[in-house]
């Protein structure tokens, strides 16, 4: 439903960027733990990581998507935008991921990055997968994203990544989906 909001939204207590609103700097409480976790130990392995945009509501996300489609055109913006509804920062279980000092800043280039090789390979283990990887846009329907992860649990998180999957693949797997 348009107005979907998750009950458990909760502030997690890692960097958030200060721009956003109390929405936007929250998850569902569900990750918190994990996403504290891999934040912690990310810092630990000196990369210093804000969180962007974690849940986004309808009309937060169909204010990006109109402003894109100005920007860009409805096409183009569909790549890499979603439409309001369809956006996986609704669940709460989504969230956006930068260098404090913003190098890369939702760019590409991010994933050549310490940080893009690091959450690349360690996101699984706290359950998180990167949900638009680099030549999949024809099965995900978006560019590569290497700054934006997405909650499955630990098991699927880490039989995705171990197989090489996108979500659509691995829910093809299970009969769930067809792509
Ligand atoms: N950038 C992703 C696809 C979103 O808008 O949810
Ligand atoms: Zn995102």
């Amino acid at each position: 439903p348009d107005d979907y909001k998750p009950g458990d939204l909760v502030i997690p207590d890692v960097q958030v960027s200060s721009s956003d609103s109390s929405d936007e700097k929250s998850v569902r409480e569900l990750i918190r733990p994990s996403l504290e976790k891999m934040l912690r130990d990310a810092k630990s392995a000196d990369l210093d990581l804000v969180m962007n945009s974690g849940f986004r509501s309808y009309k937060a996300q169909s204010f990006y998507f109109n402003n894109y489609v100005k920007q860009s055109g409805l096409e183009a913006a569909k790549k890499f935008s979603a439409e309001p509804g369809h956006s996986e920062h609704q669940t709460g279980l989504s969230f956006d991921l930068s260098y404090k000092d913003r190098s890369c800043y939702l760019e590409t280039c991010f994933g050549q990055t310490e940080a893009g090789k690091w959450l690349a390979e360690h996101a699984h283990e706290y359950g998180f997968i990167l949900r638009y990887p680099e030549g999949k846009t024809d099965i995900t329907g978006y560019q590569y994203e290497p700054w934006h992860f997405r909650y499955v649990g630990k098991d699927v998180a880490k039989e995705i990544y171990e197989k090489k999957l996108t979500y659509e693949e691995y829910l093809q797997s299970l009969g769930l989906i067809a792509i």
